[in-house]
């Protein structure tokens, strides 16, 4: 491995915090679902670009969309519809160590292979980036995304098969905000006082560009999990950010390969947790740590207005500075009170479910004891499907979890919610596959008692989830939203049917 920055030596707090700026349509284009309507059309094309992360270091390649990590932010309502052209403009010549032997990755594939998936989104699936849809420099997709679903935000990333890892983690990442009547009659911070926080980890070398660790065996290089040195915002090593003595909304995203968060601040403030991955929370629920595994969002509220003016707020994960908030002492600016309900979220009865699926979480080792594979319910990528359910339907999927791991588990297409948790005797299932658990039931934390699409499945324990097929038939995936599992295995496809057959 390279020398790589040591992020103590480096000058803290001296760039500002960068906002990603708002996506404009080119054009309009007829909407196929309505006559006559037309729909926003956006060209966001994936290049190769230079950007600073922090004053003191060298310009970083980044392969980003549009000309910024994170890309451009697309803002839409709930309902409009846009379509989006991805124009592939990288290089010929992938710069990070791509391991022919996972499957999609394979030598005769090319190496440079992107395809767009807007994550959360309810999304026909031809236009949902399915991993093998990928396409090659020079080439294009325009997709459809209706967004029929309620205010939340959503993200969009790279998703090619066998390389997903290494294109996210290139840069390949950007925002996508839905927006809905509910959400403007709670009138929520907005404008210069609601900020994305684009949360990534990466291992930048001493001269400032990314690297990517290999493992031993130079014919096989994949890694089980990536850690960084440094954590960006916003693409920014340890930014600042000049507040007003006023209350901020905070769009946290966790686009991180593998990293779980613990985000705290340093003067004790909570944040008020108003929304999840899928949207708003039924009432604020106030935190102290905020937990994010990679593929989570949370939707916060700050109020600078509680901490003394003039002061510097450092945003922690665990005792690891992220960045910094500089409280102005003007006059605060004006502020609605926060809402103290937001969004009924109605519980979805377990009756309702038609089916339960019980679904393993598995670790595979190598030879020398490293973890090789990690598969979902026993099966590989090329496995038939076994997840079938139909439209309309209900169902209740039982995440095993048989590893030590969390996994951040993601299906696409649908919202979910969580039931609980319960630990269970691993050893016993391992030998007899049954579940005897061994402890009470936990229901989900407050904060995860909202619509979710991406879940923590706890080790030792069965995680699970109700989940509302809606929306359209056909092939998505469900997947660990831990990259590097994701690359190698740990992503299934699933199908939903039109009728049960
Ligand atoms: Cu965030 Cu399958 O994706
Ligand atoms: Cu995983």
């Amino acid at each position: 491995m390279p020398p790589v920055v040591d992020p103590n030596s480096l000058a803290a707090f001296v760039d500002p915090l960068p906002i990603p700026r708002v996506a404009k349509p080119i054009a309009t284009r007829r909407d196929p679902s309505s006559a006559g309507k037309k729909l926003p059309l956006y060209r966001i094309p994936m290049r190769e670009i230079e950007s600073k992360v922090h004053r003191d270091l060298r310009s970083t390649r980044f392969w980003s969309y549009g000309s910024s990590v994170p890309g451009p932010v697309i803002e839409t309502r709930s309902g409009e519809g846009f379509f989006v052209d991805w124009p592939n403009e990288l290089p010929e010549r992938h710069f990070l160590p791509i391991d022919h032997t996972i499957m999609g990755a394979e030598k005769d594939k090319p190496t440079v292979r992107t395809v767009v998936h807007l994550h959360g989104a309810k999304t026909p699936p031809g236009s949902d980036g399915y991993p093998e849809a990928w396409y090659v420099p020079g080439k294009s997709a325009t997709y459809l995304y209706p967004n029929d679903q309620e205010a939340a935000m959503l993200w969009y990333h790279d998703h090619a098969m066998g390389i997903n890892r290494l294109n996210v983690y290139a840069g390949l990442l950007g925002l996508c905000m839905v927006r809905d009547k509910l959400e403007d009659s709670l009138h929520l911070p907005s404008g210069e006082y609601e900020i994305p926080l684009v949360i990534i980890d990466r291992l930048l070398t001493l001269d400032g560009q990314l690297y990517y660790p290999v493992s031993k065996r130079p014919e096989a290089p994949w890694v089980p999990e990536f850690l960084g040195n440094v954590i960006l915002v916003n693409g920014k090593l340890l930014p600042y950010l000049d507040v007003k003595s006023t209350k901020y909304r905070f769009r946290l995203l966790n686009a991180s390969n593998a990293r779980f968060y613990r985000l705290s601040l340093e003067n004790g403030q909570t944040f008020a947790q108003i929304g999840t991955d899928q949207g708003l929370l039924p009432a604020p629920v106030e935190v102290k740590v905020l937990t994010l595994a990679p593929g989570e969002r949370a939707d916060v509220i700050v109020d600078f207005a509680l901490a003394e003016p003039g002061s510097k707020i450092i945003l922690h994960n665990d005792a690891v500075d992220v960045m910094q908030f500089r409280v102005g002492s003007g006059t605060p600016a004006e502020s609605h009170p926060l809402p103290s309900t937001l969004r009924p979220v109605m519980r979805i009865p377990e009756q309702s479910a038609v089916r339960t699926r019980q679904l393993t979480l598995e670790e595979f080792d190598n030879v020398l004891d490293e973890p090789d594979t990690h598969l979902l319910n026993g099966a590989r990528w090329h496995d038939p499907v076994t997840e079938k359910p139909v439209i309309d339907t209900t169902e209740i999927w039982s995440l095993i979890n048989l590893t030590d791991d969390t996994h951040p588990i993601h299906l696409h297409l649908v919202r979910f919610q969580i039931l609980d948790r319960r630990p269970f005797d691993v050893s016993e299932y391992l030998l007899k596959k049954t579940v005897r658990y061994t402890g009470p039931v936990y229901p989900p934390e407050p904060n995860e008692a909202g619509w979710k699409d991406t879940v923590r499945a706890t080790p030792g324990a069965v995680t699970r989830i109700i989940i509302p097929f809606e929306g359209y038939t056909g092939r998505y995936v469900w997947h660990c939203h831990l990259l590097e599992h994701e690359d190698n295995e740990m992503m299934r496809p699933y199908e939903v049917l039109a009728e049960s057959g």
